[in-house]
């Protein structure tokens, strides 16, 4: 068989990704020499008048420790507090800077959220519980195939989600990405997979298999039974 003759799903996808994605007559694509980053490590969020609730808010929610703080509000210019906070060993996960004047741009542009992973369904249930408690309300909650995901939001309104892997690896996680959640034909509807977290978590109180919860299809499939 020449080469050629076997045009992939991937080929399809690529040329369409070009076409509709990438600036025209630009070099498009990089050589793939730039280094690749080792990890994501922290989130540095500018807030104004809610800097006591971001701080609250990030402590609580992370559970986190103070690193450092600083206060330069006495200082001439724009000077304000910052703070430093992290849930483990890193020098900080956020940094809570304060900015007067400065606004969250509303709408759609702008960081849309920020993902957490979890080690488990039992973790992300028992911390939308927590949050409850505080007065925390949950925005929504979904499963999208490679992923269980309950979403929040800061005092200042950036959204933040929690979620865990649906799948045992990142790869298997990522073949679903790649090849199933938005493939043509498929019409795949997102809304399907969103439950309600109550719900969620009495399945999981019950003792429900973690594995069989995550997987989208029995989600789906609870919700039409009304367990979910
Ligand atoms: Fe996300």
């Amino acid at each position: 068989m020449a080469e050629g003759d076997i045009r992939t799903d991937d080929d399809v996808w690529y040329e369409n990704f070009v076409e509709n994605y990438l600036p025209k007559g630009s070099e498009r694509i990089g050589d793939g020499s730039a280094p690749r980053p080792a990890a994501l490590v922290h989130i540095s969020l500018g807030t104004d008048e809610n800097f006591e609730k971001m701080v609250d808010f990030y402590m609580k929610f992370f559970n986190c420790k103070v690193v450092n703080y600083r206060d330069k509000r006495a200082a001439s210019g724009d000077g304000g507090r910052a703070a430093f906070i992290s849930w483990d060993n890193r020098d900080h996960r956020f940094a809570i800077l304060e900015r007067k004047g400065s606004q969250r741009a509303r709408g759609r542009a702008g960081i849309a959220h920020a993902a957490f992973q979890y080690a488990s369904l039992k973790d992300l249930v028992a911390l939308y519980r927590q949050a409850k408690s505080w007065g925390i309300g949950i925005v929504h909650a979904i499963n999208h195939g490679q992923s269980t995901s309950f979403y929040y939001s800061d005092p200042d309104g950036n959204e933040i989600e929690t979620y865990i892997d649906n799948f045992d690896t990142p790869e298997e996680c990522t073949h679903f990405k790649h090849w199933i959640q938005y493939r043509p034909g498929l019409e795949y509807n997102m809304k399907l997979g969103a439950f309600d977290p109550e719900k969620m978590g009495k399945l999981v109180d019950e003792g429900h298999d973690e594995k069989f919860l995550r997987q989208r299809d029995n989600v789906i499939k609870l919700k039409a039974e009304g367990k979910l």
